[in-house]
């Protein structure tokens, strides 16, 4: 069934959600699914912007045909080739021949790589400041290298200034009823979902992130679409701050998070302690993960919230225990920095992990590794309060 929706003057929502996804990049978990946005605007020459993930192709076709009507579609412009977005641009082409592809010399080299069969087809090359007019409309394109691959970029509509920001200020989570975010309590349904998608999928590129949100300053939006999650066309500001935020590694909450690894619930016991002196000497909001049982991309959400991270480990094999050494791995891959780590280790017969741990998070960039470390033999006991009490305190006050 046809279920396109109106943006706003001659622009229109012809996206759709995939609530059966489990792992978006067979990576990250799925609560609820993601939408993929596609746009067009209806002019004197018509424009689709994006095309979507095939999981939605049958929708997404039939809204653009049910747009269009009689129409030609005269430009299809890409402002990311990740399969996602690009997955049906050979079907496109297909249904409107005469149509031409509008994008950077890098997004046609990776047509090219992802669709040979339209190296032939009529391409308009663009960079940036660059515009194309529709007729009403006139289109500038804004260059948004790695946000979030070094194709991709900004569309901007002079005329109802509204941005097409491509990955930037999506979100994971299939919409529901209403495209806008401000029909949701976007706080309660998306903004942990939001905060996991910058951090996971475009966290290491905060300084390109700060590029582009410069450029954007120039420009006069009121609305911004993304190609995931709910359109944005009031408090836009709220959501940029939380973008300026996330992209220059500020912690949006002066608040603890608690990760700790245990075999056997001897170390798990440990840091249950640890969160409860440092909630009460603190006051601060203390949150507790256990790094076996949480997703990664749900921890590096937490760090990019929170300003203290608190890490509770066994030593295995005389290393980090696994699961933190991925979590930890990440951590060095997203490029997380500004940071105060505390460093709890276990070992019954050589506690090693803490040195190990200290060593991979020395490599991130502003971090403070609280003095001292805590060292565990086994359990946690009584005999240990003094250097239990100075570590929890270190933390409260580092
Ligand atoms: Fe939603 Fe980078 O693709």
């Amino acid at each position: 069934m046809i279920n396109y929706k109106k943006v706003t003057d001659d622009t229109f929502w012809i996206g759709g959600s995939d609530r059966r996804l489990s792992r978006f990049e067979n990576i990250f978990p799925l609560k609820d699914g993601v939408s993929y946005n596609s746009y067009v605007i209806m002019d004197e020459k018509t424009a689709l912007l994006d095309t979507a993930d095939i999981s939605i192709s049958d929708q997404f076709l039939e809204n653009l045909k049910g747009i269009l009507l009689d129409k030609k579609l005269d430009y299809l412009v890409i402002d990311h080739m990740e399969p996602d977005h690009c997955s049906q641009i050979s079907t496109v082409v297909s249904m409107y021949p005469e149509v031409t592809l509008v994008g950077n010399a890098k997004t046609f080299t990776f047509l090219s790589q992802f669709f040979p069969e339209l190296n032939d087809q009529a391409k308009v090359t663009v960079a940036e400041g660059d515009t194309l007019s529709l007729g009403k409309h006139e289109l500038t394109f804004v260059m948004a290298p790695m946000v979030h691959w070094p194709e991709a970029m900004f569309t901007y509509d002079k005329a109802t200034k509204v941005l097409f920001s491509a990955d930037a200020f999506g979100t994971f989570g299939a919409i529901d009823a209403g495209i806008f975010a401000d029909e949701y309590d976007f706080e309660k349904r998306f903004l942990d979902e939001a905060r996991r998608y910058y951090a996971n999928i475009v966290g290491k590129y905060g300084m390109q992130v700060q590029a582009v949100l410069k450029k954007a300053q120039g420009l006069d939006i009121k609305v911004i679409c993304p190609l995931h999650g709910p359109i944005w066309r009031e408090n836009i500001g709220w959501f940029i701050d939380k973008y300026q935020k996330w992209s220059t590694y500020t912690p949006e909450d002066d608040e603890i998070v608690v990760i700790y690894g245990s075999l056997y619930g001897h170390t798990k016991s440990a840091a249950q302690k640890a969160a409860d002196h440092l909630r009460e000497k603190s006051g601060k909001n203390v949150r507790i993960y256990d790094v076996s049982d949480t997703h990664t991309s749900e921890l590096v959400s937490e760090v990019w919230r929170c300003s203290k991270i608190v890490i509770f480990c066994p030593t295995y094999n005389n290393g980090i225990y696994i699961p933190m050494e991925n979590f930890l791995s990440d951590l060095e891959a997203l490029g997380v920095s500004g940071r105060t780590f505390a460093i709890a280790q276990n070992g019954t017969w050589a506690p090693a992990s803490g040195k190990l741990i200290t060593e991979k998070l020395s490599k991130l960039k502003n971090v403070t590794i609280v003095e001292p470390m805590l060292t565990i033999k086994s359990a946690l006991h009584e005999t240990d309060e003094p250097e239990f009490e100075a570590f929890v305190n270190a933390v409260v006050n580092a």
